[in-house]
């Protein structure tokens, strides 16, 4: 059960990345919505690309696809809001599907999501009989439902090789697929799908970059093109980046990634100097404040799966989860 919490000492944690005049213009939203999950016994749980006000304001649970899907596991409220896009909701609904889920915009959608259908992996299927299909798990659950096992970019390599084959089908992410084959001996199959965000990075503005700021520290994003992760420093999920900067505290980084995400690093660590050449998602800026309240308010928009697509997806994603 969330407590009300002191929204003056909540200014403090993101006071580096929000002006005052913004602030108080979320305050209402952000004191209502703690109100709501109380009345509601809800959780937020927010991706780590949501805009600061949700992330450090109102969040209950932060995290990359991997965490918000083991979090939405474990929950026992009897409402799960995800701060996040759509195929993130479906996952929490798959993993806990005895709670209300809401997404505070079901077009919140992703462009790696919309580039499969579950036609597409039967066909796959068949051109390559026997080899086992990896959906990340940026897809929908119908693809999921087709496929023999889930993966994210924090376990992508892991789950590859724990399926003990020399061969496997990686969909939808091109890149990812290439950035994951770099470092196996497993041979990947891809399919031609894209982060539209990620995919606009190139290994020049790293160049140009390094040029500007001497001594520069680069994350990448493994959604990035091959060539951008050989320019960068270090390549991981977004959970993986917010640990490295934790851990290597680089005097100037820069992440090759969604815009937020530097934002609510850089309120954790004012001291840092933040580069923010990024690139916005136009799908997780759906999600906003008075979304959220709006969600709590009419319990709106719940997340329901066909049964006969869940029961398949939910063990695509479940076997992701006993790799350890
Ligand atoms: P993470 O799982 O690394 O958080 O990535 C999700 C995503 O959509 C990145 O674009
Ligand atoms: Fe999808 Fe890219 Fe947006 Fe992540 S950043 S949700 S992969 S479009």
């Amino acid at each position: 059960m969330s407590v009300q919490p002191n929204v003056a000492q909540l200014y403090d944690r993101v006071k580096s990345v929000i002006l005052p005049a913004e602030w108080s213009l979320f305050t209402p939203d952000i004191e209502a919505i703690h109100r709501l999950k109380r009345e509601r016994n809800a959780v937020i749980l927010a991706h780590n690309y949501q805009t600061p006000e949700i992330f450090h304001g109102v969040a209950d649970i932060v995290g990359d696809s991997l965490a918000l899907a083991r979090e939405a596991m474990k929950s026992d409220a009897d409402v799960i809001v995800l701060a996040g896009v759509h195929f993130m909701a479906e996952t929490a609904k798959l993993l806990n599907p005895s709670r209300i889920v809401l997404t505070p915009d079901p077009a919140a959608g992703c462009s790696l999501a919309a580039s499969i259908t579950a036609q597409d992996v039967r066909l796959l299927r068949q051109r390559w009989p026997g080899v086992p299909i990896v959906a990340y798990v940026n897809t929908s659950a119908a693809v999921k439902a087709e496929s023999d096992i889930c993966c994210t970019s924090g376990n992508a390599r892991k789950i590859v090789e724990s399926l003990g084959v020399p061969k496997v089908i990686m969909l939808p992410d091109e890149y990812l697929a290439q950035n994951i084959a770099k470092e196996t001996e497993v041979e990947i199959i891809a399919w031609a799908g894209h982060c539209e965000v990620h995919e606009r990075f190139t290994p020049d503005d790293i160049r140009r970059l390094r040029l500007s700021h001497p001594g520069i520290v680069v994350l990448a994003h493994p959604e990035c093109p091959p060539d951008v992760v050989a320019e960068a420093d270090f390549a991981g999920s977004t959970a993986a980046m917010a640990e490295y900067v934790t851990r290597e505290r680089p005097n100037r980084v820069v992440l090759m990634t969604e815009c937020s995400m530097s934002d609510n690093i850089a309120a954790l660590h004012p001291e840092l100097d933040f580069v923010r050449p990024c690139n916005l998602c136009p799908h997780m800026k759906r999600i906003t404040l008075p979304k959220i309240r709006r969600a709590l308010e009419t319990l709106r928009h719940e997340v329901t799966i066909d049964p006969a697509v869940a029961a398949a997806a939910r063990r695509s994603v479940e076997r992701m989860l006993e790799v350890r």
